[in-house]
């Protein structure tokens, strides 16, 4: 059973409509990259499915649940299900790494005990490789840790969808080629689907199951990166020939790397 089925979103902001008919579909297990030019909706189409903004129209259907559209939001067990990491890592500097991962649970469970709590922050820190962090503040943190430490708290409810919307951007190459090694790790190892806008081509070449490209509010092309770049409609691939032909310190082809 697919654990995301959007048909029909239609979405938006007062007479802007944004997304005029999207299909999404997200499997167990899959990494969905959400694709398309700047200002397209790629987090409109997030925002929407997650329950930060109201859809004008269509079906959310979320680990076999139908979303009430009209109402907007997520029954609060639903959410518990989803993570979210956000682009700018939204850590609250007054605490620590420990306070900020152990902080959705808190709110959830305001009885939970101390000790529990500790434990279970311990093991999400560890989830991400980053235990030694427990009583840092963010800003003692690099960039990178900062994204270990966002990802752990949006890991905080074991969710089984992870929602992240640009993780890697103002991340310098490896800790950007780390943190995708931590998606694939988090999915292989908890099956975990995640749901990823993102444009960083070597991102898109390690994680990439299945893409979604969006344009002028449709679905342009839902696939996987290997036939966007065999058959795809020519604006896809001038996507990723454009960015290829942009990154001119890497000299190879997409298609190339595919193989290697
Ligand atoms: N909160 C908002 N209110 C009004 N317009 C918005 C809002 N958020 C985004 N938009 C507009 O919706 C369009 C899609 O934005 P967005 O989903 O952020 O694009 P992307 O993530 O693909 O770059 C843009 O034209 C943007 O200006
Ligand atoms: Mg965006």
């Amino acid at each position: 059973m697919a654990r995301i089925k959007v048909r029909h979103l239609k979405a938006g902001y007062g007479k802007d409509i944004i997304l005029k008919d999207v299909d999404v579909t997200v499997e167990e297990r899959e990494i969905r990259v959400i694709l398309g030019g700047s200002g397209c909706g790629k987090s409109t189409l997030l925002n929407n499915i997650i329950g930060l903004e109201q859809p004008l129209g269509g079906e959310i259907n979320i680990l076999g649940q139908n979303i009430d559209i009209t109402s907007g939001n997520f029954s609060s067990e639903l959410r518990k299900k989803t993570g979210v990491l956000f682009q700018s890592s939204a850590l609250l500097t007054s605490m620590t790494v420990a306070e900020n991962v152990g902080l959705p649970l808190q709110i959830h469970n305001p009885q939970i005990p101390a000790k529990v709590l500790e434990e279970i922050v311990k093991q999400k820190l560890s989830q991400v490789h980053m235990v030694h962090a427990f009583n840092k503040y963010p800003s003692e943190l690099s960039g990178g840790m900062k994204k270990r430490a966002a990802l752990a708290r949006a890991m905080i409810n074991d969710p089984s969808i992870l929602f992240c919307d640009e993780p890697s951007a103002g991340l310098d190459p490896l800790s950007s080629k780390s943190l995708d090694e931590l998606l694939l790790e988090l999915r292989d190892k908890l099956g975990l689907s995640i749901v990823i806008v993102t444009h960083e081509l070597d991102s898109i070449r390690a994680i990439c199951d299945k893409l979604t490209f969006l344009a002028d509010g449709y679905v342009l092309f839902d696939g996987s990166l290997e036939e966007a770049l065999k058959s795809g409609p020519e604006e896809v691939k001038n996507f990723f020939a454009r960015k290829t032909v942009e990154d001119k310190s890497k000299v190879e082809t997409i298609s190339f790397n595919l193989e290697g």
